[in-house]
């Protein structure tokens, strides 16, 4: 029997943590990309620790860098021949201005561009095998606002419209793999694990801000197993959400500007151009 192989974005905290935990018996081997191989290293310890059969490999992968995603693609490439599941699941909210090293608005650059090419070159291989699945975390913040030009450089940043443009993204990224691979077996799904208490929003410069704003709103918070079940549903039924939007495990239409098809094409254009791509 092939070896069956789940492939994860941002598993060292959050949402992601707590999918490989409640996924680790479901998978002969995870590859687990991360961007602090610390963490890394110290989940694939306390994974392998709990379940003895487990097979886990790191591959170092910044989102935020292009040069990064295409080595850890590379890497990744070059030792497997197939990945069952992809979970695209990292992403970070920035409440300043910050661009990343390829020039592009950060938020914009992690949670949607490298995303993006990691799955355009990770796909033969999803295609490659028994599963076939790709599972992107959106959110329900891709009801904030239209998508907007120019794309990845806003001319006025805003940490909000940023962020929920950024997850719009992801999910015309879900709805064009399953527009265009589907009828080749490809399960896609696109999920909104409810408002989660992660370390999502919190850093150096931010961290007060953000344990005061996730305080005030505690009272509205799922857990993060349940924010993770959501996305470990959409991975073991897809029998109910291939080819959907699960919010926090419901199906539910797409609303607003997540059904512009002509934005979803003209975006998704100008995210090949930008990236070099023939096709997704
Ligand atoms: N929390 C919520 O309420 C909520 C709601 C809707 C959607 N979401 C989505 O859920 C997903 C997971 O977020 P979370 O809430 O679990 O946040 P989290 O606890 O901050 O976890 C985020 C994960 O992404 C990784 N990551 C961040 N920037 C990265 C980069 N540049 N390159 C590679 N990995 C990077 C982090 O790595 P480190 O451990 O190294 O920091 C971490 O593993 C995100 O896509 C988020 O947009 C969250």
């Amino acid at each position: 029997m092939t070896e069956s192989i789940l492939a994860i974005t941002g598993p060292t905290s959050g949402i992601g943590m707590g999918a490989v935990k409640a996924l680790a018996s479901e998978f002969d081997r995870m590859i687990l990309l991360c961007r602090n191989l610390e963490k890394g290293d110290r989940l694939k310890h306390e994974l392998v620790e709990s379940n003895k059969k487990l097979e886990v490999t790191i591959i170092k992968c910044d989102l935020s860098e292009l040069d990064s995603v295409e080595k850890a693609s590379q890497t990744i490439i070059n030792q497997f021949s197939h990945i069952d599941c992809l979970i695209n699941n990292a992403g970070m909210i920035s409440l300043t201005n910050k661009e990343s090293v390829d020039g592009y608005e950060l938020m914009m650059a992690t949670n949607y561009l490298g995303p993006f090419l990691l799955t355009h070159h990770l796909l033969p291989l999803v295609m490659n095998s028994e599963r076939k699945q790709v599972v992107i975390v959106s959110s329900g913040a891709y009801k904030f606002v239209p998508m907007k030009r120019p794309f990845f450089q806003p001319k006025q940043f805003n940490a909000i419209t940023g962020y929920g443009r950024s997850k719009l993204g992801t999910l015309y990224l879900a709805q064009e793999l399953h527009e265009h691979y589907s009828r080749n077996g490809l399960k896609t799904t696109a999920v909104h694990p409810g408002m989660v208490s992660t370390n999502i929003g919190k850093n150096n410069v931010s961290q007060k801000v953000g344990d005061t704003v996730f305080n005030l709103l505690n009272p509205f918070f799922v857990t993060i197993e349940e924010g993770a079940n959501s996305v470990v549903s959409a991975v073991l039924h897809p029998d109910i959400y291939a080819g959907v939007y699960s919010h926090e495990g419901t199906v539910a239409p797409v609303k607003k500007h997540g059904g512009d098809f002509n934005m979803r094409r003209a975006f998704i254009d100008a995210t090949l151009k930008e990236l070099g791509l023939a096709q997704l």
